[in-house]
């Protein structure tokens, strides 16, 4: 099954009298285990894409589909479900809680999910590690660098242990060192632990380290550029063993 199904969908914002078409009947599938890039020009729909892959925003026409359900037909209290339960989201800044040790930033999205103190410490812990930074657990962010920040919000991505991981700009803010070493870091999270993750940027110092490239201009998903290279624990039913299914 596909984890996510975008059918002819199109994205319109209204701008006062100015209709903005953002996508404009993009057809596009995401299957467990992808690792996706989203690249394009500023403006060209990217972090549009993203936001309804994860489902904080629906189309104006046209199907999306996420898990096989469509989004339309979910009430609000299914979709924050979904939300919770499926997404990990990565943001350009970062946005860590400057006050919270980098424990507590990564277990902030396990208060949606009934979990005791005990387990969520243990589930912070292990996240950290598998961003190689759990000797920092009580640091706060204004005492980690940019890029230790960046596997911060990853490992807050990661905690909940979400179907898919959605990534806007993640490495734009990071020089190339870090940039590259992030994208390492996702890739080796994807073929080791079988995370699913999409991601845009417009860097193309990254692009050669990615199997799945798609191109937006103008809200129009132009180019699909599949390597033929997988990752050695590539077949996606291995992959989605780690998760719960909703
Ligand atoms: N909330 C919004 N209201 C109005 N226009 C928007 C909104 N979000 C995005 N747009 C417009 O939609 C287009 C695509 O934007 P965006 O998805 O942010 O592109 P990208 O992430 O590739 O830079 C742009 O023309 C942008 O100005
Ligand atoms: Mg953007």
């Amino acid at each position: 099954m596909n984890l996510v199904e975008f059918a002819s969908v199109t994205k319109r914002y209204q701008l006062g009298d100015v209709e903005v078409v953002a996508l404009n009947g993009v057809d596009f599938q995401i299957q467990p285990g992808d690792f996706v890039a989203i690249t394009g020009p500023s403006g060209s729909g990217k972090t549009t894409m993203l936001n309804l892959i994860g489902c904080l925003d629906a189309p104006s026409a046209g199907e999306l589909r996420v898990m096989g359900k469509t989004i339309e037909a979910l009430g609000e209290q299914a979709l924050d479900q979904l939300r919770s339960r499926t997404f990990g989201m990565i943001f350009q800044n970062f946005n860590l809680i400057p006050v919270l040790t980098a424990e507590e930033n990564v277990a902030l999205p396990l208060h949606l999910h009934n979990l005791s103190r005990q387990d969520m410490r243990q589930r912070a812990t292990e996240a950290l590690r598998a961003v190689d930074l759990e000797r920092f657990a009580t640091f706060r962010p204004d005492q980690l660098s940019g890029g230790q920040r960046q596997r911060v919000a990853i490992a807050r991505a990661l905690v909940t242990r979400p179907q898919l991981i959605l990534a806007d700009e993640p490495t734009a803010s990071l020089d190339t060192a870090n940039a590259l070493s992030l994208v390492e870091l996702m890739k080796r999270l994807n073929s080791e632990q079988g995370v699913t993750f999409v991601f845009s940027t417009h860097d193309d110092r990254l692009l050669r380290h990615v199997s799945r490239i798609v191109e937006l201009r103008d809200g129009k998903l132009t180019v699909t550029h599949e390597q033929t290279k997988r990752t050695e624990h590539g077949s996606p039913s291995s992959q989605t063993n780690r998760y719960e299914v909703m």
